[in-house]
C-alpha cells in the first residue's frame, strides 16, 4: 500500500510541476498553480485519513443515528472529520469547510474558496460491511468546482480530479466518456426506493427504466457511485436526495471525463442545498430524462 500511495504522491508532483506552467490569466477561477499545490497537499491528507481509518477499523466504534434509525453516523466519521479540518484550517485559515459531521452548518455563499468534505460517505457499509465506503472533497471556488477527490478507503483506490486537468484513477488518467452507449447497453446505479412509492417519479416508469437497461446497480456510496460513472464503471447515476457533500468531490470528477451532471429534471444542482441527481455520459443524459425522468414526474 505505502508504495502504491507513493506512486500516487509522484504523479501528483508532476501535476503541480505541470501546473506551474500555466497561470490563471486574471480570471475568477482559482490559478492553476494555486489549485495543483491544494490537490497534493489534499491527497495527502485524505491518505493519511485512510491510514487511520483502516487502524480504527477493528477497534471499538461508536454508533449512533441521525435523522432516522437508518441514518448512521459513527466515531470515525466524526474523527475523521476532524483531522481533515484541523489540516486544512492550519495552512488555509481563509478557506471555508463545509462538511457532514456539523463543519460549516452556517455558510450561505459559495463564495471563496470552500471545501466540502464527506469524512466517510458509505457509512452504512461501513457499519455493516467494512468496505465500499469513501472519504469524498470537492473544492470550489466562487462556485466553480476546483478539484475532486473520491478515495475508496479499504479498495485504496483513489479518484481525483482538477479542473480542465482530467481525472485520474490513482495514477491514470481516465479516458473521455464514450458517447455512443445506448440505454440498452447501459449499466445504471440507483437504489430500489425508485422503484417503490415516491415523491418524485411514478414508479411504474422507473419499473420501465428498470426492465429497459442492460442492468442496476447499488453501491451504497454515492461518492462511489459518481467515481465509477467518471470511470466509465457505471453508465449514470441516478439519486432522490443528496447533500452537497456526497456529490462535491463526484461532480469534478465526472465533468472532467466529459459526463453531465444535474438534477432528475436536469436542471442545474446547487452546491449549499439537498438536490436529487441524475449523473451519467452525454449520450444517455437526456433519454433518461425526457423518456422516464419527466414522463413519470409527479
Ligand atoms: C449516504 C450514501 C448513500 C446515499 C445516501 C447518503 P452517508 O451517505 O452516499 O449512497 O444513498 O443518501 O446519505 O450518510 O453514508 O455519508
Ligand atoms: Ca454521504
Ligand atoms: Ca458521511
Amino acid at each position: 500500500m505505502e508504495k502504491e500511495n507513493d506512486c500516487i504522491h509522484r504523479g501528483i508532483y508532476n501535476i503541480s510541476m505541470r501546473l506551474e506552467y500555466y497561470n490563471n490569466g486574471g480570471t475568477k477561477s482559482m490559478g492553476l498553480n494555486e489549485r495543483g499545490h491544494i490537490l497534493k497537499q489534499a491527497i495527502k491528507w485524505v491518505l493519511d485519513a485512510g491510514d487511520m481509518i483502516r487502524t480504527k477499523m477493528d477497534k471499538p466504534i461508536q454508533i449512533e443515528t441521525k435523522s432516522n434509525p437508518n441514518d448512521l453516523v459513527t466515531s470515525v466519521d466524526k474523527e475523521t472529520e476532524s483531522f481533515l479540518i484541523k489540516r486544512i484550517q492550519a495552512h488555509y485559515p481563509d478557506h471555508a469547510l463545509l462538511g457532514e459531521e456539523g463543519h460549516g452548518a452556517h455558510i450561505t455563499s459559495l463564495d471563496g474558496t470552500i471545501w466540502i468534505i464527506d469524512p466517510i460517505d458509505g457509512t452504512m457499509n461501513f457499519v455493516h460491511q467494512k468496505r465500499h465506503f469513501a472519504i469524498s472533497i470537492g473544492i470550489f471556488h466562487d462556485g466553480i468546482g476546483e478539484i475532486g477527490i473520491v478515495y475508496d478507503v479499504m479498495a485504496d483506490t483513489l479518484y481525483y480530479a482538477s479542473r480542465g486537468e482530467g481525472a485520474f484513477k490513482n495514477n491514470n488518467r481516465l479516458e473521455p466518456l464514450n458517447d455512443q452507449v445506448q440505454l440498452e447497453k447501459s449499466i445504471i446505479g440507483l437504489n430500489h426506493l425508485w422503484l417503490c412509492e415516491n415523491k418524485l417519479v411514478d414508479e411504474k416508469v422507473m419499473q420501465k427504466l428498470v426492465k429497459t437497461v442492460r442492468g442496476v446497480r447499488s453501491s451504497g456510496s454515492a461518492a462511489l457511485d459518481m467515481a465509477y460513472v467518471a470511470e466509465g464503471a457505471l453508465d449514470a447515476y441516478l439519486a432522490m436526495g443528496l447533500s452537497p457533500w456526497d456529490i462535491a468531490g463526484g461532480t469534478v470528477l465526472v465533468n472532467e471525463v466529459g459526463g453531465r451532471t444535474t438534477n432528475h429534471l436536469g436542471e442545474p444542482l446547487h452546491m449549499l442545498k439537498r438536490n436529487s441527481l441524475l449523473t451519467s455520459r452525454n449520450s444517455i443524459h437526456s433519454d433518461l430524462i425526457q423518456q422516464f425522468l419527466k414522463k413519470g414526474q409527479k
